[in-house]
């Protein structure tokens, strides 16, 4: 039975990193900071009652001292800092961590090998075939993956989705609207990476994927709608005509593309990449659902429109 108790978080300063961050503290881990050497983030900073490590991710040494003594190892790091992650495999390995969760948190990568989308993520597939190498090489050393859909709270701040425009009382869904996608608040998030910590045997070697709902564009139009009392002017895009100006994008070295393939990924009619029960974690994670409906609420009232 392996234990869990002392966990270094890397990238918790960036837009999910506070989140695992503050749910690991509320679940009683003794968390360490590990951040880039020089690095001039402005983003949120660990809280004060966290030790911060400054590193150079180039350094497998630097990593390894700064994994001594860590259970495990949280990578949240940024997607520029993908592939930089190997070496902190090595170093974690090396440390005597026990868990190794890479930075995934979207789309389930191990599925999506070889397509268009999959081709923007060959760093991430990367990186969890190298954790299962380690993991068959030493039998101590462990990895979770955990994919959790959109980002829902967060998505919906930044973008509406790219579904809802409540500036303009707009709406863009793609094919019928109907399909359904995974999404996760960042709480949710950031209890799902404590629960994989609090059930390491049940976790270990294995692609995970939580949500805190699947939901619809058009069910979000709709709830919106009716919590607003006000209508959207909704317009349709083909997830075939994404896909088509995502390989153009792609063509011409423009990553931009991801947006367009995980549109026609999560909504194209058909798609099928909701989380299906069988699939689901949350049981195994002891996460419960969410609640749409409350969590758009919410999002009406931080945009004041409620
Ligand atoms: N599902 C979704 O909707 C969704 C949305 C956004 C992101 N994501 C995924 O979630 C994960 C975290 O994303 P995020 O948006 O929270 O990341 P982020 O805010 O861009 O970056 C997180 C932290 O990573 C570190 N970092 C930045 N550049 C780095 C580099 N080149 N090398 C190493 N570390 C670097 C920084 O920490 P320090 O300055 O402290 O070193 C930064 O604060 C990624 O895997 C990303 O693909 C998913």
């Amino acid at each position: 039975m392996v234990s869990i108790k002392t966990v270094a978080v890397l990238g918790g300063t960036g837009n999910l990193g506070p989140a695992i961050v503050h749910e690991l503290l509320a679940a009683g881990f003794s968390v360490t900071g590990v951040t880039r050497e020089g690095s001039t983030n402005s983003t949120p900073k660990y809280p004060d009652s966290v030790p911060v490590r400054a590193v150079d991710y180039g350094s497998f040494e630097a990593l390894r001292a700064a994994f001594q003594n860590q259970d495990a190892v949280v990578s949240v790091v940024g997607t520029l800092g993908v592939p930089a992650q190997r070496t902190a495999v090595d170093a974690a390995v090396a440390a005597g961590v026990k868990r190794f969760i890479p930075s995934e948190f979207g789309i389930n990568t191990r599925k999506v090998r070889g397509t268009s989308i999959g081709k923007i993520l060959t760093g991430k597939i990367a990186v969890v075939d190298y954790l299962e190498e380690k993991a068959r090489e030493n039998q101590a050393f462990t990895w979770t993956g955990l994919s959790t859909g959109l980002f829902f709270d967060w998505g919906l701040d930044r973008t509406g989705l790219g579904i809802i425009n409540l500036r303009d009382k707009k709406a863009t869904v793609i094919d019928s609207g109907n399909e359904k996608f995974q999404a996760s608040t960042l709480s949710h998030i950031g209890r799902a990476v404590a629960g994989i910590l609090r059930h390491p045997d049940e976790t270990a070697n294995r692609y995970l994927a939580t949500a805190s709902f699947n939901l619809s564009a058009n069910e979000l139009v709709a709830l919106v709608e009716e919590l607003t009392g006000s209508k959207l002017a909704v317009s349709r895009v083909a997830a075939a005509d994404l896909v088509k100006a995502g390989e153009e994008k792609l063509a011409a070295g423009d990553f931009r593309a991801f947006v367009d393939f995980l549109g026609a990924h999560n909504s194209a009619d058909g798609a099928g990449n909701a989380l299906s029960e069988e699939e689901s974690a949350n049981g195994i994670l002891g996460l419960p659902y969410e609640d749409l409906r409350a969590e758009v609420e919410s999002f009406l009232r931080r945009q004041g429109a409620l």
